[in-house]
């Protein structure tokens, strides 16, 4: 009877469009047992929404063999209920064949240049990469060569805009300060794309895009992540030499000017958080502080790292709130939800201080410090299982998440100048 009553209702529909113009759906699997389910896939096939995986013909199709067919998402739920109906088991082999179609295209997802922002990237394809982006985006990217790093490799950053008369607030954008967080450029190099791809067909993105500027750095710590990539994945600091000592290397992030080498730092040269010989004695370091002290306009500071799933901002050098310690607070919570809205990814939120641990000379406090009141450091995927090394099957998911939090950041820069 319940049979009856579904084929019936399945000939009525049948005049309507074939799979083919339906590319999504949901793939089954299962056995015809006997000649009623051979003829229940038989009428199943004759409206013309069912697409057979294996074997290509119903016509094959006699008792026992195993059939993959893929229904329509229209018509996936009515046929699953009709299989319910009439008792033939079967498995669902794919839920959604439209997202998997969409994830396996953008494994290979190039772009016009042919680049792949689904895989970590040696630093000669990023410079490349750079070059390349800013030639196809005139009108929306310029290139400034901010410094060279101690092995004399270009430090470059990447204004991302509508070209206007007038000067445009602008977002200050870094990654790479730690060579081994290979995400973080990955990051950057994302963000760049989407601007450029997304300019004029999404209202967002046009919005920020016509209104402020952009300031990306893809790689702060060059030499070290070259180093990261030849000689030792794990390296973190940069590469430069240290008198008196055979260990190499800087933290960045400890050599800012900010209560410098005051807490949470070393003075050892072979310590992962070595401050150096001085605030900004490393060249990388000198060269981005230069370029943010000089560049007027700067209204927001956003600093790129792994992993841990944080969104921090200052203070790190003392356990005091911040002045807008309120706003900052409630910005970063917004931020960390709206994160999360996509994937579920979870983030924890507060003062650097207190949500990890104290320390001085890091970018933040020190753009901070020098009166761009929002300075966010976002220490991005994973919480450990795979830590710096990260899978490039993540690179899309952590790159889409994050795009929602610095967006909304920028939005909430847009509309609270200062
Ligand atoms: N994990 C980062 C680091 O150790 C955290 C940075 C937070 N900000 C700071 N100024 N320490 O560099
Ligand atoms: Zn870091």
């Amino acid at each position: 009877m319940a049979r009856v009553l579904f084929l019936s209702f399945l000939t009525t529909v049948s005049v309507e469009a074939t799979v083919g113009q339906h590319a999504g759906g949901k793939v089954f699997r299962l056995k015809p047992e006997n000649k009623q389910d051979l003829q229940f896939l038989k009428n199943v096939s004759h409206t013309g929404k069912v697409d057979f995986w294996h074997p290509h013909s119903i016509d094959l199709v006699t008792t026992n063999w195993t059939v993959d067919f893929r229904v329509g998402a229209d018509w996936a739920s009515q046929v699953q209920a009709g299989l319910e109906k009439i008792g033939l088991k079967y498995d669902v082999l794919i839920e959604n064949v439209q997202s998997l179609m969409e994830k396996q295209f953008d494994q290979n997802a190039t772009d016009s240049t042919g680049y792949n922002y689904e895989r970590y990237h040696q630093w000669n394809e990023i410079e490349s990469w750079i070059t390349k982006v800013t030639i196809k985006n005139p009108r929306l990217i310029s290139r400034f060569e901010i410094g060279q790093s101690y092995e004399e490799r270009g430090i470059y950053v990447l204004r991302v805009g509508k070209r206007t008369r007038f000067m445009k607030p602008a977002i200050f954008m870094d990654c790479g300060i730690h060579a081994r967080e290979w995400i973080s450029p990955a990051f950057c190099q994302w963000f760049v794309k989407e601007a450029v791809t997304n300019y004029g067909i999404d209202s967002t993105m046009t919005a920020l895009l016509d209104k402020l500027d952009f300031l990306i750095v893809p790689v702060i710590n060059v030499d070290g992540y070259v180093y990261s990539w030849t000689k030792d994945r794990f390296w973190r600091k940069t590469r430069s030499r240290n008198s008196g000592s055979n260990c190499v290397g800087t933290d960045p992030n400890r050599n800012f000017d900010a209560r410098w080498c005051t807490i949470g730092a070393s003075r050892n040269p072979c310590d992962e958080t070595y401050c150096g010989s001085h605030a900004e004695s490393e060249m990388e370091v000198k060269a981005v502080a230069n370029f943010i002290r000089q560049y007027r306009g700067i209204k927001a500071y956003i600093t790129i790292h792994s992993y841990s799933q944080m969104c921090l901002f200052p203070y790190s050098y003392t356990y005091s709130l911040a002045s807008n310690y309120k706003e900052l607070n409630a910005l970063a919570r917004n931020a960390v939800k709206v994160l999360s809205s996509l994937h579920g990814t979870q983030y924890e939120y507060g003062p650097a201080s207190i949500v990890i641990y104290p320390s001085a000379g890091g970018s933040d406090d020190w753009a901070y410090d020098l009166g761009i009141k929002y300075s966010f450091t976002f220490e991005l995927r994973d919480t450990g299982r795979y830590g710096f090394l990260l899978p490039e099957s993540q690179i899309k998911p952590t790159c889409e998440e994050t795009m929602l939090a610095i967006n909304y950041i920028a939005a909430y820069v847009l509309n609270h100048p200062y």
